[in-house]
């Protein structure tokens, strides 16, 4: 079977990392960006065309503000450091969920990193950001109805793929594969919509120990699944 085009990934299990070894969870979090950094590098190498990330949920902000803000911090650091070798490398940057609502200077350098990035041709990487499915897919039935209050548009004419146009995902690949890590078996608002016929992936790994094997194991595990789409 062909391998998948997009993959995503809930980067579960940082804090837990950090907790095994006595160490703050910010050291988990911090881990959690090498891995980000492994497996970007790893999924362009292998040829996906997009994988799509779980950074930041609309539910996080619950966390305690210190950690937010390591978050926050991590986030800045990750796209000073690695923005020169992602351009480089033909990543396209991508942002999903309602990121406007963090700092402006890091909204600024968010959008910045895209524009940058947004006539490369290889690995599209998708950020969730203050991302919720559900929250995505009541902005894209809020758009559709102020269109339809408008008048420019007939609600006859929303189906799927019209549907689909406005969800932040638009223009991606289907999902083909989800992947969560540490072990949960959810999904935790993550591309609720899309997920309607991708593989779920649940793997023990904790997210800061993610590396390109367990990249590997994953697309073969999705290559030996029988994909039927409702069929039969
Ligand atoms: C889940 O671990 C992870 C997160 C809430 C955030 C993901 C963030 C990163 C991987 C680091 C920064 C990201 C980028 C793109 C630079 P958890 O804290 O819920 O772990 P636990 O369930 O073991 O407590």
């Amino acid at each position: 079977m062909a391998g998948p085009r997009h993959v995503a990934i809930i980067m579960d299990g940082n804090g837990r990392w950090a907790k095994r070894r006595h160490l703050p969870r910010v050291a988990g979090h911090r881990q959690g960006m090498e891995a980000v950094r492994r497996t970007i590098r790893a999924a362009g190498e292998i040829g996906l065309e997009a994988v799509t990330l779980y950074a930041f949920s609309s539910e996080n902000w619950r966390r305690p503000a210190d950690e937010i803000s390591d978050l926050m911090g991590l986030l800045r650091l990750y796209l000073q450091r690695e923005i020169d070798e992602l351009d480089r490398n033909g990543v396209r940057l991508r942002l999903i969920g309602d990121y406007r609502r963090f700092a402006p200077d890091l909204v600024q350098q968010l959008e910045a990193a895209c524009v940058r990035t947004a006539s490369n041709s290889g690995l599209t990487v998708a950020l969730a950001l203050n991302y919720g499915g559900q929250d995505e897919v009541v902005r894209a039935a809020r758009r559709l109805a102020e269109a339809a209050k408008a008048g420019t548009l007939d609600p006859a004419a929303i189906d799927i793929d019209l549907f689909e146009e406005c969800l932040d995902t638009a223009g991606l690949p289907p999902l083909d594969l989800m992947i969560r890590t540490s072990g949960e078996s959810r999904l935790s608002n993550f591309l609720l919509w899309q997920a309607a016929y991708a593989e779920l992936l649940f793997v023990d790994t904790l997210w800061p120990d993610f590396d390109r094997a367990a990249l590997e194991d994953a697309l073969a595990v999705f290559g030996k699944r029988e994909r039927r789409f409702g069929g039969r």
